[in-house]
């Protein structure tokens, strides 16, 4: 009887040492402590022993029930201590998770976006660093023209093609890259980074993001033009926001034009962001020059089309109402915050 119960004692605590869930505690209970558990029918089968046996075995029984019941009760304190310890406060509220944002650049972005994919604009891409070639001489600019001086621009170094790669300065040469591939209509624009060789100030940086837009067809006029980007502008920046078109010089368009629009800051009373004028100039446009469709096999008597090429910076600062185009990069969440 003795070794029964020092067996069952030694099994018991094995088992109570390996059960770390709180199922696996309450069914050791119910097995070692429970009603119908061994231990319950040793017990009671000590009336049925000899009457000088009897004693011994009621007194080893009950002390192994005592041991088991003192491990279960720690065991059950342990348990919830691992709860209740001073630097869990299980009540009290879970730290509150920031949602990210969108930069406001992305949000400007997607707008524009937005906008044209109703009016058949299909969005595509085009490498950053560039050959001369799509990024000048296709787009009318041969080596040595004038208008090399309107994009100060960052070359790439490379022994074997001197001169020939670098950073693109506008989205325009992907103008060249898909009229070279794909025959009119075409209704694209082009969202991207460009690289200026410039002085950064409020107003200027030497990355920044453009979308350009290109139109072709058999019917396309300067009309056309100018109520697409009237439509943009009512879309991006409301139907009360003033713009004009200026005439204006890109060897790529004829006639070319840039557009204004009224300053955010001033409201058009003029101020030092608008340098006095009450416009800030969000663009550059014009009809596609002849030069430009003869250069990628297109027929200038049969075709003809409009371009753009936008700042998302400057259109995002209007917007928004930002006063230095060089926060956008410099992540602070203080000023990124303000746009989520
Ligand atoms: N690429 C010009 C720039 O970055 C902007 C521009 C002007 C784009 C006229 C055009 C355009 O497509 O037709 O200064």
């Amino acid at each position: 009887m003795r070794e029964r119960l020092d067996q069952l004692h030694v099994t018991a605590r094995d088992e109570l040492a390996k059960a770390t869930t709180d199922a696996a505690i309450e069914a050791w209970r119910v097995l070692y402590l429970g009603r119908r558990s061994e231990l319950t029918k040793v017990l009671r089968s000590i009336r049925d022993l000899p009457a000088t046996d009897r004693k011994d075995a009621g007194q080893t029984a009950n002390s192994v029930r005592k041991s088991l019941q003192i491990a279960y009760d720690e065991k059950i304190a342990r348990q919830n201590q691992a709860l209740t310890r001073d630097d869990i406060d299980t009540t009290m509220p879970g730290y509150p998770m920031r949602l990210g944002s969108l930069h406001p650049l992305t949000q400007t972005l997607r707008s524009i976006r937005q906008i044209f994919a109703p009016l058949g604009f299909r969005a595509v891409t085009g490498p950053e660093v560039e050959w001369d070639r799509y990024n000048f001489e296709l787009l009318n600019i041969p080596a040595d023209h004038p208008a090399r001086d309107m994009w100060d621009t960052f070359h790439v170094q490379d022994d074997k093609r001197p001169g020939e790669i670098l950073l693109r300065t506008h989205t325009s040469p992907v103008q060249a890259r898909i009229m070279e591939q794909v025959s009119p209509p075409v209704r694209m624009i082009v969202p991207g980074k460009v690289y200026r060789y410039e002085d950064r100030d409020a107003s200027h940086e030497a990355e920044l993001m453009q979308v350009e837009g290109l139109a072709i067809d058999e019917q396309i006029t300067m009309a056309d033009l100018r109520g697409t980007l009237a439509h943009f502008i009512r879309a991006m920046f409301g139907a009360d926001r003033d713009h004009r078109l200026r005439a204006s010089y890109f060897p790529f368009t004829e006639p070319s034009v840039e557009v204004d629009v009224s300053c955010h800051v001033c409201e058009g009373s003029g101020c030092s962001l608008c340098s006095n004028t009450g416009w800030i100039e969000i663009l550059g446009a014009g009809m596609v020059h002849p030069t430009v469709l003869v250069n990628v096999g297109y027929d200038p008597q049969q075709y003809q089309g409009f371009a753009f090429g936008m700042g998302v910076e400057r259109i995002t600062m209007v917007k928004l109402g930002v006063t230095d185009i060089r926060d956008f990069y410099r992540n602070d969440l203080r000023f990124l915050r303000q746009f989520t």
